[in-house]
C-alpha cells in the first residue's frame, strides 16, 4: 500500500511541476545540447519574456545563478538572446543524474523583474564506454571445467541512457564465450564463461578483448584487453622417451660405469613436472647390480656381471612427478659374453697303475672339458704335452679318452705326470692345464742280470772249509718280488762229485764258500754254474759260470825222476879220462807237483868226492867237469846232489850220482863192486851199454811218432816219459829258459838209463796230474788216451824197464 502510494505521489509531483512550466509565466526554460560553443544561442529570453530589447540595458538586465556558481550562460544586451558563455559538460555538471538542469535568474530593474530561467542540458554522447583498467589479467588453472564462469568488471560510460554502455562484444576466441547479465540494481555482470578446457601445455596464455558499445550516435565503444594465464595442473604424467631401453653390455664391465640414461619428460611445470625415477620392479641380484640416479635416470654398473649367471636382465623403471603421476619403461639389458672362465679339464676316470706290458693304444683314463663361456669362447681344443707316449682322443662331445702311444717300461720311467693343456677359441684364448700322474705298474719282464759275464775266484789251496771264495750278484730292475734275486748252485759234477760237495752258495748274499779243503795237485780249477732267479710269477732266471781257480801252495817237495834218489840208484855215469873242461857229464832231473815258484827247481851239490872237478847248472841240473880230467882224479866219483824248490818255506829233496871215469869197458866190472842190491846188475850194465848205441835212433823213432800223433791234433804240448807226462803247466813259465839256450831241444833228447825193475819206482803216475789240469775235456781225455798208447806200446816191445824222459821242446 505504501509502495502503491509513494509512486502515486511521484506521478502527482511531475504533473504538478509540468503545470507550474506552463502556469508560471515568469519563468521560461530552454533544453540545449552539452558541449555547446560559446555563443551559442539557447534562446531570445527577450522575446520569450515579452520584454523590450531596447529597455534592457537600461534595466541593467542580469543573470544571476542562484548559488554563485559558474555562470555558464550570458544574455546578449543588445537582443536580450541567452547565449553560452562557458563550456558545459554535462557530465561534469550532473553527473550519471539523468537530468540536468541549469537554473539562472533574470533579473531586471525597473521595474524589478525576476524571471526564473532553466536550462535543460541535453546528454550528448560524448564519453566512450571505458573499462577500469587497460588490461585484466586472469589467471585460471587449466584444471577448470567448461562452463566455469569469471567475472570481469564492467565497463562504465559517463554519458547516459542510450549514450551509456549498452551491450558487450567479446573477441572471438577459442576458450571462452561471453555472458553479460542485468542485476537487480541494473548493473551488469560480465562474466567470461570457459567454452573449451585449457590446457596449459598446449596454450599457457590466452589474450583477448572485450570491447563495450554504447547506444549514441555515432557508436563508441572501449576495449579491454583479457590476459589469460593458465596455471598447470598436475594433468600429465611424466613421458619416457622410449618404450623400451635396450643396451647390450659386456659382462665384467666395471663398476661405475654408465648403461644408458632413460628420459622421461613430463609437460608440467614446476614441481608437477619435476621427474624421479626409481626402480619399480627389480630382482634381488639386479639390486646389487644396477643402480638408478633418481634425478638423471642414470643407470650405472655397482655389482659384478657375470653372463655365466645372468644374460639379461628386465628392469622396469618407474618414472614419477612431484605430485606422484607416474609412468614406467622396461630397461633390457642383454649382457654379452667375454671370454672370461678359462676352460677346465676334469679327470673322469683313470686306470692308476697301468701295467708295463699295456699295449699301445690302451685307454687309460677319461678326461672331461668344460668351459662356461658361450660361443667361441667355449670352443676347445686340448693337447698334451710332448715326450709322453700317451695321447688324447677325442671322444663324444667334450670327453677324451687318454691312451697310451708306445709300449711302456717301468724300468726305464715309472712315473708319468701328463700335463695336458685345454685352450678356448677365445680372443684373447684362456687355456689351463691340468697335470696327471701315473704310474707303471711292475710286470717281471727282466731277468735277473750277472754284474759279470764270467766270475774268477781264486783261493789257496789247503783253504778251510766254509772259507769264502767270492761273491755273485744279479741285478734285477724289477720291482720288490720281481726284483728280488736269490742264488743257487746248478747241479753238475766235478770229477764225478757233485759240486755241491765243492762249494755252496748263499742264496741271499750270493756268496760263494768252499764246502772242503781243495787240493792243487788234484785240480787246479774247476767251473761252478750259479743261478740268480728273480720271485716273480713266473720266476726269470740267468746262468753264470764261476771259475774257481785254486792256487798252489808248496806242499810238495821236488821230486828227482833221475838218479832215483837217496842212493837207491845204480846208476852210474861213465866219463872218458880223455873228457875236457865243461864237458857234459850227466844230468839231475828232478819235477815238483806243486807250481810256479814251489816248482821252480834249483841244484846244488852239496858234497863231492873231488870238490872243484863237477859243477851243477844251479837250474838245469846239468853236471859238468870243471876242469880237464887228469890221470890223478880217482875211478870212481860220488856226487850228493840236493834239489830244492822256490817255495816259502823252500822243500828240497837229494840224490847221489855216481860217476866212472874210464876209457874201456874193462874197467866195467868195477862197477859190479859198486852197491847193487839187484843180481840183474850186469845185465844191466850191458844193457845201458847196448842203449847208448840205439838210444839216439830208438829216441828219434818215439819223437816222429809223438810229433805226428800230437801236432796232428793241435795238443798241448807235453812232458813225455815212457808213462809219465808231464804237462807243461807243471814247467814254470821260465823252467826252459833257464840254461838259457835254444840247444835244450837237442841237448834234453838224450837217454835215461834205468834200472830194471824201476817199474815200481814211485813215480807218480801222469794220469793223475792230466786230470786235475785246466785243458778242455776232450783234450784232456785224448792227451790221457794216447799216453796210455805208449804205455802200451812200451809194454808191448817188452822194454818194459826203460823209461824214457822226453821233455817237449819248448818252441815259445
Ligand atoms: C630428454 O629428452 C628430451 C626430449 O626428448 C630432451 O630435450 C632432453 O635433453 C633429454 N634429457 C636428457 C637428460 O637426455
Ligand atoms: C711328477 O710330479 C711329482 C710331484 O710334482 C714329482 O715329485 C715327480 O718327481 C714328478 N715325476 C716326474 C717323472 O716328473
Ligand atoms: C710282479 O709281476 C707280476 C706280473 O708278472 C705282477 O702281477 C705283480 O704285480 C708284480 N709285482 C709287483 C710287486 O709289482
Ligand atoms: C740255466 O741252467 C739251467 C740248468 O742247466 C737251465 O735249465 C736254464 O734254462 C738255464 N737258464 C738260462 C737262462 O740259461
Amino acid at each position: 500500500m505504501e509502495h502503491k502510494g509513494s509512486s502515486a505521489s511521484r506521478l502527482l509531483y511531475v504533473f504538478s511541476c509540468l503545470l507550474m512550466a506552463q502556469s508560471a509565466s515568469g519563468d521560461i526554460s530552454y533544453s540545449i545540447s552539452e558541449e555547446m560553443k560559446p555563443g551559442f544561442v539557447v534562446g531570445n529570453l527577450a522575446k520569450d519574456l515579452g520584454l523590450d530589447a531596447n529597455q534592457l540595458v537600461a534595466r541593467k538586465v542580469r543573470i544571476d545563478t542562484e548559488d554563485n556558481s559558474k555562470p555558464y550562460c550570458g544574455i546578449n544586451l543588445r537582443t536580450g538572446e541567452l547565449i553560452v558563455k562557458e563550456r558545459i559538460d554535462r557530465e561534469e555538471l550532473c553527473s550519471e543524474t539523468a537530468s540536468c538542469i541549469l537554473k539562472f535568474e533574470l533579473m531586471l530593474e525597473n521595474p524589478l523583474q525576476l524571471h526564473r530561467v532553466t536550462v535543460q542540458i541535453q546528454d550528448i554522447n560524448d564519453n566512450s564506454p571505458f573499462f577500469p583498467k587497460d588490461e585484466i589479467k586472469l589467471e585460471i588453472r587449466e584444471s577448470a571445467d567448461k562452463g566455469a564462469r569469471f567475472r570481469v568488471n564492467e565497463a562504465h560510460d559517463t554519458d547516459i541512457g542510450q549514450n551509456a554502455v549498452q551491450s558487450y562484444a567479446l573477441q572471438t576466441n577459442e576458450y571462452f564465450t561471453l555472458a553479460v547479465n542485468s542485476n537487480t540494481d541494473g548493473r551488469r555482470n560480465v562474466e567470461l564463461v570457459l567454452d573449451k578446457e585449457l590446457d596449459r601445455e598446449q596454450q599457457n596464455e590466452v589474450v583477448f578483448s572485450i570491447t563495450a558499445t554504447d547506444g549514441g550516435i555515432p557508436q563508441r565503444s572501449g576495449t579491454v584487453a583479457i590476459h589469460v594465464t593458465v596455471l598447470d595442473a598436475n594433468d600429465n604424467a611424466p613421458e619416457f622417451s622410449q618404450g623400451v631401453y635396450r643396451v647390450s653390455i659386456p659382462e665384467n664391465s666395471p663398476v661405475d660405469a654408465v648403461l644408458l640414461t632413460v628420459n622421461a619428460t613430463d609437460k608440467d611445470e614446476g614441481l608437477n613436472g619435476k621427474v624421479s625415477y626409481e626402480f619399480s620392479r627389480l630382482s634381488k641380484k639386479a639390486k646389487s647390480t644396477f643402480s638408478l640416479n633418481s634425478d638423471t635416470g642414470e643407470i650405472k654398473v655397482i655389482g659384478p656381471i657375470d653372463f655365466e649367471k645372468d644374460s639379461k636382465y628386465e628392469i622396469i623403471v618407474e618414472a614419477k612427478d612431484g605430485y606422484g603421476l607416474s609412468t614406467d619403461t622396461k630397461v633390457i639389458i642383454d649382457i654379452t659374453d667375454v671370454n672370461d672362465n678359462a676352460p677346465i679339464i676334469l679327470l673322469k676316470s683313470l686306470n692308476n697303475p697301468i701295467p708295463e706290458n699295456a699295449a699301445p693304444g690302451t685307454e687309460v683314463g677319461i678326461v672331461n672339458v668344460q668351459d662356461r663361456d658361450s660361443e667361441n669362447n667355449r670352443k676347445v681344443r686340448c693337447n698334451i704335452q710332448q715326450g709322453v707316449p700317451f695321447k688324447l682322443v677325442p671322444s663324444v662331445k667334450n670327453y677324451y679318452t687318454l691312451v697310451t702311444t708306445a709300449e711302456l717300461d717301468r724300468e726305464l720311467q715309472s712315473e708319468y705326470n701328463i700335463t695336458m693343456t685345454v685352450t678356448d677359441e677365445g680372443s684373447p684364448p684362456l687355456s689351463s692345464s691340468k697335470t696327471l700322474q701315473l704310474s707303471v705298474a711292475d710286470v717281471n719282464d727282466n731277468p735277473p742280470e750277472f754284474v759279470r759275464k764270467l766270475y774268477t775266484a781264486h783261493i789257496k789251496e789247503n783253504n778251510k772249509p766254509g772259507s769264502s771264495l767270492c761273491s755273485v750278484s744279479a741285478r734285477d730292475p724289477d720291482w720288490r718280488q720281481n726284483g728280488t734275486v736269490t742264488y743257487s748252485l746248478l747241479p753238475g759234477e766235478i770229477n764225478g762229485a757233485p759240486v755241491s760237495s765243492l762249494v755252496s752258495v748263499n742264496g741271499d748274499t750270493g756268496t760263494i764258500h768252499a764246502a772242503r779243503a781243495f787240493d792243487y795237485e788234484q785240480f787246479k780249477s774247476f767251473n761252478i754254474q750259479v743261478m740268480a732267479r728273480d720271485n716273480g710269477s713266473p720266476p726269470l732266471s740267468s746262468n753264470v759260470s764261476v771259475n774257481v781257480i785254486i792256487t798252489d801252495e808248496n806242499d810238495n817237495s821236488p821230486q828227482i825222476l833221475y838218479p832215483s834218489p837217496e842212493g837207491n840208484s845204480l846208476v852210474t855215469e861213465i866219463l872218458p879220462k880223455t873228457a875236457l873242461a865243461h864237458s857234459l857229464v850227466s844230468k839231475v832231473i828232478a819235477v815238483d807237483a806243486d807250481s810256479g815258484q814251489n816248482a821252480w827247481l834249483s841244484y846244488q851239490i852239496i858234497k863231492s868226492s873231488d870238490s872243484g872237478l863237477f859243477t851243477i847248472g844251479v837250474y838245469s841240473g846239468e853236471i859238468r867237469t870243471q876242469r880237464d880230467i887228469s890221470e890223478s882224479d880217482a875211478m870212481k866219483q860220488n856226487l850228493i846232489v840236493s834239489v830244492k824248490d822256490n817255495g816259502q818255506p823252500a822243500l828240497s829233496a837229494t840224490c847221489t850220482v855216481h860217476l866212472l871215469i874210464s876209457d874201456n869197458m874193462a874197467d866195467l866190472p868195477e862197477l859190479k863192486g859198486m852197491p847193487n842190491g839187484e843180481g840183474s846188475s850186469k845185465l844191466t850194465t850191458y844193457l845201458i851199454i847196448a842203449l847208448v848205441s840205439v838210444s839216439t835212433f830208438f829216441l828219434t823213432f818215439i819223437i816222429i811218432i809223438l810229433a805226428v800223433r800230437f801236432c796232428h791234433r793241435r795238443k798241448p804240448r807235453l812232458l813225455f816219459d815212457g808213462t809219465v807226462a808231464i804237462p807243461s803247466a807243471y814247467l814254470p813259465p821260465n823252467y826252459a829258459d833257464v840254461d838259457g839256450v835254444g840247444t835244450l831241444h837237442s841237448t834234453y833228447n838224450y837217454d835215461a838209463y834205468l834200472t830194471t825193475g824201476s817199474r815200481t819206482s814211485d813215480f807218480k803216475f801222469a794220469r793223475s796230474y792230466n786230470e786235475g789240469t785246466l785243458l778242455a775235456d776232450h783234450t784232456l781225455r785224448k792227451s790221457s788216451l794216447s799216453v796210455n798208447d805208449h804205455h802200451d806200446l812200451l809194454d808191448n816191445t817188452e822194454l818194459s824197464q826203460v823209461r824214457c824222459v822226453l821233455y817237449h821242446t819248448f818252441s815259445t
